[in-house]
């Protein structure tokens, strides 16, 4: 009897020694010197449960707000499955975009890691990275817009407008998504007949992230499921156009082509990144797109504003009949970039940006230890009052003649340092001629609620429909 009862406290001392030493590992990572302070949640789960709830549109992450309260701009935490410190001190922001590659390096949590494949074929670092950016800054720079895009992108707006107004009402988001992959397809690979490229872009069409807004009904899975196999198939057809391509040496002025002129590539590399970019680029620009139009149709004074200035523009043309110029974006459209500042700021689109540590990292006296992630909260300087006065407010004329003390640490809605969005330029364009294809042609509303959540990616739960028709 004894013995049994000597054993059984034995083992449940052991058992219990085990677990608080795991429990105590939890929440004590090792680590060559003073860890920022904060929590690291439940084993396992870490604080992931939180970081996913949704919030208010008008409002930052409160998974930052709360915690920066409690430990300071710099904390730590577990999200994804991986140990995570988020930083959200301007400077300390700048300089992790700064050190992209020395200190810090892109890259996914853990979770989304597994989900997506190995790191090599998904994320490119270094040279590679150098190259690929070269390229999507070639086609959607400036210089690529003007000369290869700008055309396209107004004549195929406008006809767009135009099918949508005989029609009456539509979804905006989904519109501004057509619009974009019906602009990028030919980019990507040229040599696609119409209705091959019909079908690449209802392929991208069908990937969408809605399934975020929650992971506990059955449409999110269908989503989800939907957007997994977009995926494949989108992949599919770049790789079958890839290898013919490789067969004949074929050359063409695309970024498929581009890609691989002078370089040996992993196949499933190009692949992946020639995919990315409509992903990377559908549901950011169509969100924004969105969110501008509904706040035109809230402030009338904006919108008399954008109608001066756009048909200014008109009637300062020699020829009635021309299409937009460069010219005109660039000098005529003042009022018209305001406006896209300010969706750009308020829909604050990245709550935080993704970011791993190559080697311990010292930071305001803390050490972040090799290869955690680091969130750079760069949606927190977007609200924040000391830089944008009543932050909640839809205002453009903040933005005018405004040179913004240290800009680049007070507008970061494409990022920054090495990783700096390729597609901002084209994202900007694409809005503007919407913008000013609809006002200068179209009376146009609200249909019905269209309620914007954070989940914490934008998301509208019933759409963001429009009604519209011709100004007579
Ligand atoms: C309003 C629309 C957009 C927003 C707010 C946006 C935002 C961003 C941000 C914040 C990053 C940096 C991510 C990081 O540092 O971790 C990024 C990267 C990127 N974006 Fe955009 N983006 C937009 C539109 C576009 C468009 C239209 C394209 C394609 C034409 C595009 C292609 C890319 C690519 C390829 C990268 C990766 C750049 C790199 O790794 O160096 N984006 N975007
Ligand atoms: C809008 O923001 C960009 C930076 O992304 C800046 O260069 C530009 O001057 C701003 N435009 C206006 C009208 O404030
Ligand atoms: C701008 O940034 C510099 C360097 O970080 C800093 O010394 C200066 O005080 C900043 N200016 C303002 C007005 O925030």
């Amino acid at each position: 009897m004894d013995i049994i009862w000597n054993v059984s406290i034995c083992v449940t001392a052991l058992v219990v020694v085990v677990i608080s030493r795991w429990l105590y590992r939890w929440s004590n990572p090792k680590c060559n010197g003073k860890l920022p302070p904060g929590s690291m949640g439940f084993p396992i789960i870490g604080e992931t449960l939180d970081f996913f709830k949704s919030y208010g549109f008008n409002e930052a992450s409160p998974f930052i707000t709360k915690r920066m309260s409690r430990y300071g701009t710099i904390f730590r935490t577990n999200v994804f499955g991986s140990n995570t410190v988020v930083v959200t001190d301007p400077d300390v922001m700048v300089e992790v975009f700064r050190q992209e590659n020395t200190a810090f390096i892109f890259s996914l949590p853990g979770a989304f890691g597994k989900v997506l494949g190995k790191d090599e074929a998904i994320i490119n670092h270094g040279k590679t990275h150098k190259h690929f950016k070269q390229i999507t800054l070639n086609f959607f720079g400036p210089d690529g817009l003007k000369k290869k895009l700008l055309g396209n992108i107004d004549r195929g707006t406008c006809e767009g407008l135009r099918s949508k107004a005989s029609v009456g009402s539509f979804d905006i988001k989904e519109a501004a998504g057509n619009l974009i992959i019906k602009h990028l397809i030919p980019k990507l690979i040229s040599t696609l007949g119409a209705e091959a490229a019909e079908n690449l872009k209802n392929i991208f069409m069908a990937f969408n992230l809605d399934w975020y807004q929650s992971f506990f009904s059955l449409s999110s899975w269908k989503s989800l499921y939907r957007s997994c196999m977009a995926s494949r198939d989108a992949m599919k057809v770049i790789k079958s156009v890839l290898s013919s391509r490789k067969e004949t040496g074929e050359k063409h002025d695309d970024i498929l082509n581009t890609i691989i002129e002078d370089v040996v590539l992993d196949d499933k590399y190009v692949i992946f990144q020639t995919y990315a970019i409509p992903i990377a680029a559908k549901d950011t620009t169509s969100v924004v797109m969105s969110m501008a139009v509904k706040y035109i149709t809230k402030n009338p004074k904006v919108l008399l504003e954008l109608k001066r200035e756009h048909n200014a523009i008109l009637q300062n043309r020699v020829d009635k009949k021309s299409e937009v110029s460069w010219e005109e974006y660039k000098n005529d459209m003042t009022f018209t970039n305001m406006v896209i500042n300010e969706s750009l700021r308020l829909v604050n689109l990245a709550p935080v940006m993704f970011r791993k540590t190559l080697r311990d990292v010292e930071i305001q006296g803390y050490t972040i230890p090799k290869g955690w992630m680091v969130f750079v909260a760069t949606s927190l300087r977007h609200y924040d009052p000391a830089v944008y006065e009543n932050p909640y407010e839809f205002n453009p004329w903040r933005w005018e003649g405004k040179q913004l003390v240290n800009f680049s640490k007070s507008f970061m809605v494409f990022g920054g340092g090495m990783r700096l969005c390729p597609g901002a330029e084209f994202a900007r364009l694409q809005i503007a001629m919407f913008l000013h294809h609809l006002v200068i042609n179209y009376d146009f509303s609200m249909a019905h609620d269209s309620e914007a959540t954070r989940t914490p990616l934008v998301s509208f739960p019933n759409g963001i429909h429009m009604n519209i028709s011709p100004i007579n």
